[in-house]
């Protein structure tokens, strides 16, 4: 029998893929599925019976799911408006998590998952995957061996645009609409899916930007402010949406960082990364990816006591030749596989998680901070440490 038996819950594309990704690993097996949309469900069981040969049971209620299976670990990649009180639920039953990310969108919420997990003793991971992108891999072993210099800025975006988003779910099956004509706001067949509530506050989708960039700079971040465009979209038209919004940050190693997200108007792709763009900057080097499909990733080296210095391009990918087919071959440029590894080494070995429950929260509560500050103005707001938490958790 497996070490390790798993059940997914949240069968979307996030959720489906995540249920193909534990099956690579031996230590681990996925045992049943739970979507609460029974044709989101059937789907999700019938593709995986094709791609395994095994028919798993099916759940459309999680507390169904608890009380008829056994199994030690979830995971979870539902709308993240829900994934905190089902990640509750599940380290309170006395499983592992590994929540998709954004893991919660609200400060309350972060609170609730890291008292329960501290409470349970269970692991409770984060499946932020771009921070294992060969780059950044690369990066982080550069600013070990001091190449950086001092860091002292780091900038990143995600600026996913799509003509077409699943604004809406159908009331009827919980299957989502990709519908993005403002009449549909009537229709009483259809409801508001959680990425049309997101796209009000895009900055709420920072921690997969910000956790890579706090991978290679290390550090909390301590403050931060916001500003967003008007909440009424240029495209989407008469949907409450900002097309952009941009945090400033500041970390306690006097890092100062920057991050956009937006979601509802055309950016254009970076080679290889998308929708994603990075740069840190050191006194020593700075290195950016490619800022657009014409673009190289590239470094600046300063010559010394001078104005000048050497842009060069640089050799940087998304996975290695050196990586396993099984890496390379996962989604996102061959980085989804490595929060499930870490995830799963936790449980087993309690080698600590680089998006365990601590790091986890650190990239989350600066994007809930700045969706704040936007709402206010751009007001300086102070991130809470994780440590004021603990109190509530020894209550
Ligand atoms: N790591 C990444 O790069 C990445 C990429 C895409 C999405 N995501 C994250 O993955 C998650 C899911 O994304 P998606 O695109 O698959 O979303 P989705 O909305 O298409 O799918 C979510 C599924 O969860 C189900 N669900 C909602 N509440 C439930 C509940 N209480 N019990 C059981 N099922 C429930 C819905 O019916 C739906 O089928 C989100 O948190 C998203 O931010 C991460």
């Amino acid at each position: 029998m497996a070490q390790i038996r798993t059940a997914c819950i949240g069968l979307g594309p996030m959720g489906l893929a995540m249920s193909g990704y534990f099956t690579r690993f031996p230590e681990c097996e996925i045992v049943a599925m739970c979507d609460r949309s029974e044709s989101v469900l059937n789907a999700a069981l019938d593709s995986f019976e094709q791609t395994t040969g095994k028919r798993l049971p099916g759940f459309t209620s999680h507390e169904e799911l608890f009380r008829s299976m056994d199994f030690e670990a979830c995971a979870i990649a539902c709308s993240p408006e829900v994934q905190p009180s089902l990640s509750v639920y599940a380290l309170e039953h006395g499983k592992h998590v590994l929540c998709q990310v954004p893991v919660a969108f609200t400060e309350e919420d972060c609170r609730a998952i890291y008292r329960a997990a501290r409470r349970s003793g269970r692991v409770f991971c984060c499946g932020e995957e771009t921070r294992d992108w060969a780059f950044f891999r690369q990066w982080r072993e550069m600013e070990r061996q001091g190449s950086f210099g001092k860091i002292f800025y780091a900038e990143g975006e995600y600026l996913h645009y799509e003509p077409d988003w699943d604004l809406f779910t159908d009331a009827a099956s919980g299957t989502p609409v990709r519908k993005s004509e403002a009449c549909c706001r009537k229709d009483a067949d259809l409801v508001p899916s959680w990425r049309s509530r997101l796209f009000s506050h895009p900055i709420l989708y920072l921690p997969h930007t910000l956790g890579p960039l706090l991978s290679v700079t290390g550090g909390r971040i301590t403050r931060v402010s916001c500003f967003g465009t008007r909440p009424s979209g240029y495209i989407y038209r008469d949907f409450p949406f900002r097309d952009l919004e941009c945090a400033v940050m500041h970390n306690d190693r006097d890092v100062v960082f920057q991050v956009k997200a937006g979601f509802t108007t055309p950016h254009g792709f970076k080679a290889g990364t998308g929708a994603h763009w990075y740069q840190i900057k050191g006194t020593k080097q700075t290195v950016e990816w490619a800022r657009s499909t014409l673009d190289t990733p590239k470094r600046f080296t300063p010559v010394p006591g001078t104005h000048d210095g050497e842009w060069q391009a640089m050799d940087c990918v998304l996975s290695r030749p050196e990586d396993d087919h099984e890496i390379r071959s996962s989604g996102h440029g061959g980085a989804d596989l490595f929060p499930v590894r870490s995830f799963l080494s936790e449980i087993l070995y309690g080698t600590p998680s680089p998006t365990g429950l601590v790091p986890a929260l650190q990239m989350t509560l600066p994007a809930i901070l700045a969706a704040r500050s936007s709402e206010e103005g751009g007001r300086d707001l102070a991130v809470p440490d994780l440590s004021s938490f603990d109190e509530s958790y020894r209550r």
